[in-house]
Order: C-alpha cells, then sequence, then structure tokens
C-alpha cells in the first residue's frame, strides 16, 4: 500500500493523516494483511465489503488503533496535576472525585492516576473517594489493562520509587505487574468516544490525550469533542496531550494558567463555541 492508498484509505475511516504520518508503516501492515485476509487484491474491493459488512468494518477499525502509551507520560503534567490541580479540586469536592481516562489503552494513564492518589494519601488527612473511569475502543487494549502487565519501556517516566512500591517483577526483570490493590475500583468499559455518550456527566477530571484529537478528521472530532466537555462539571479540568490542539475555540474552556495542555470549564453556563 503506497501513501496515496494509505491517505484515501485514512479518508474512508475519517482518519486524519497528520495522525498517522509517523506511524503509518505499521498500519499499512496491518491493513494490507486484513485485505489479503479477505482476499481484496485493489482498495476499491477493500472498500466494497467495508462500506458492506459493518462487522468488516469495525475490525479495520481497531486495526487502525495505536496503543502507544506510557506511565506518567509527560512528568510535568503529573507534576501539576500533583501540586496544584489535585490540591484545588480535593478542596472544592471533599466527598467524591470522578475521573475519567478516556482511551486509556492498556491502563498507563490510569493506574498512574490511581499511584499518585496513593501516593497523595500521606499528604492529605482525608481524600474524597475517587470514581476512576478508564474506557478504550479497542478491547483487547482494556483486557491486558486489567491484566497490568508491562514491559519495562512502559515505566520509562517513572521514579524508582514508585516503580519499587507498586511494581513488581518477573524473574528476568523483563515484565512489571502493577500491584493488585491498585486494579481495584477502576471502572474498565469499552466505549468509542466518536459514536457514544460519555459514561457519565460529572467528571471533575477527564484525560483526553493523544487519541480522538490526534487521529481523527475535524468533522469527525468538533462533535465527539463538544460532548466529552459537556461531561465536565463546571470547574473541572480537561487535560489533552502536550503537542494537541482543541478543536474548536471555545468560550467555556480556558486554558489552566501557563499549561497550554490543561483547561478548566468555566462556570458560565451560556456554554457557546466557535467553529
Ligand atoms: C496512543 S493511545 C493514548 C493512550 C493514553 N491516553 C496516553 O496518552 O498515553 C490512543 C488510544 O485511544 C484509543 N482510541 C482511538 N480511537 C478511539 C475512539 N474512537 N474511542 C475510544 N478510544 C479510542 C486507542 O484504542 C488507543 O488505545
Amino acid at each position: 500500500m503506497d501513501d496515496r492508498q494509505f491517505s484515501q484509505f485514512l479518508d474512508r475511516l475519517d482518519l486524519s493523516w497528520q495522525g498517522y504520518r509517523k506511524v503509518r508503516k505499521g498500519v499499512k501492515k496491518r491493513i494490507s494483511r486484513h485485505m489479503q485476509r479477505l482476499g481484496c487484491y485493489t482498495l476499491e474491493e477493500y472498500f466494497h465489503i467495508l462500506d458492506n459488512d459493518s462487522a468488516v468494518l469495525r475490525e479495520a477499525e481497531l486495526l487502525m488503533t495505536v496503543s502507544i502509551s506510557r506511565f506518567f507520560r509527560d512528568r510535568y503534567l503529573w507534576q501539576a496535576l500533583e501540586e496544584v490541580i489535585i490540591p484545588d479540586v480535593i478542596e472544592r469536592y471533599s466527598e467524591e472525585i470522578n475521573v475519567w481516562s478516556a482511551g486509556c489503552a492498556q491502563g498507563q494513564e490510569a493506574y498512574s492516576f490511581k499511584i499518585m492518589w496513593d501516593m497523595l494519601k500521606t499528604r492529605f488527612d482525608k481524600l474524597p473517594q475517587l470514581q476512576l473511569w478508564a474506557t478504550d475502543v479497542n478491547p483487547d487494549y482494556l483486557s491486558k489493562a486489567m491484566e497490568g502487565v508491562y514491559m519495562g519501556s512502559a515505566l520509562k517516566e517513572a521514579s524508582g520509587e514508585i516503580k519499587a512500591t507498586y511494581f513488581r517483577t518477573s524473574e528476568d526483570k523483563l515484565l512489571y505487574f502493577i500491584a493488585d490493590h491498585l486494579k481495584k475500583g477502576i471502572i474498565w468499559e469499552t466505549y468509542n468516544l466518536i459514536r457514544e455518550p460519555p459514561p457519565v456527566k460529572k467528571f471533575q477530571i477527564i484525560f483526553l490525550r493523544n487519541n480522538l484529537l490526534t487521529y481523527y478528521r475535524q468533522e469527525i472530532k468538533e462533535p465527539a469533542f463538544l460532548r466529552v466537555v459537556d461531561s465536565l462539571v463546571a470547574g473541572g479540568f480537561l487535560i489533552v496531550g502536550t503537542h494537541e490542539k482543541l478543536p474548536l475555540q471555545t468560550r467555556t474552556l480556558s486554558q489552566f494558567k501557563r499549561y497550554s495542555y490543561i483547561f478548566q470549564k468555566l462556570n458560565n453556563p451560556a456554554d457557546s463555541f466557535s467553529f
């Protein structure tokens, strides 16, 4: 499959060339193999099947998911969470907070939050009850997340203390197993950001990093993004990837301090967006 064909294929699935540019080699291979399995010699034949068989279309969509992630990805974001965001949220919501890792891949982001939360127990007398949702469109990633087994490379941004406290390793030290107590209380759900309404509508913190805003075309991400923002409480925080931009200008969200990837939902009830 050449780049022109790949670009046509991305268009068919409403995905963005920009998002897949760097990872296209591996993704093209997966799609070429899928075409071979289906006996398709041309893209036209492949499109014909995708147009007429929703199960095959879903297979193709799942083959296009990219699961690259790691614990405490973008360490400075986690520092901002620990030092500024969480203390603010805890002060305003002393009983319960709802957090959503949307497009959680194999759980690295959700478990990072759990670890941070556990570490905060020594700093605060009382923490609110944590409800943590972790969702992904790809059920295989969620199964892996629930197992909680990782290669060392997934932990390259985690400190030695975190590795020693929250993981045990295999004898050859190649694999890291997450501590069982961290697995408890996470609500894992298969969920498609572009097709379904958010799981609940009262999140204080939403992680929407390196998925919707990177991989989808503009027309697709705008309505999905609005649904995500709608599920934040006023005063809640939306965290996007450090290289991502919001898909539309909004007066409902404002950048939080100097952090270009953290947005706070304003209390203004007149939600208004400009496209
Ligand atoms: C590159 S990973 C990012 C993981 C994590 N958020 C991070 O920043 O480290 C992207 C994840 O988004 C998921 N994803 C892609 N499209 C999605 C959709 N429409 N709905 C839900 N999840 C989606 C993929 O399956 C993949 O696990």
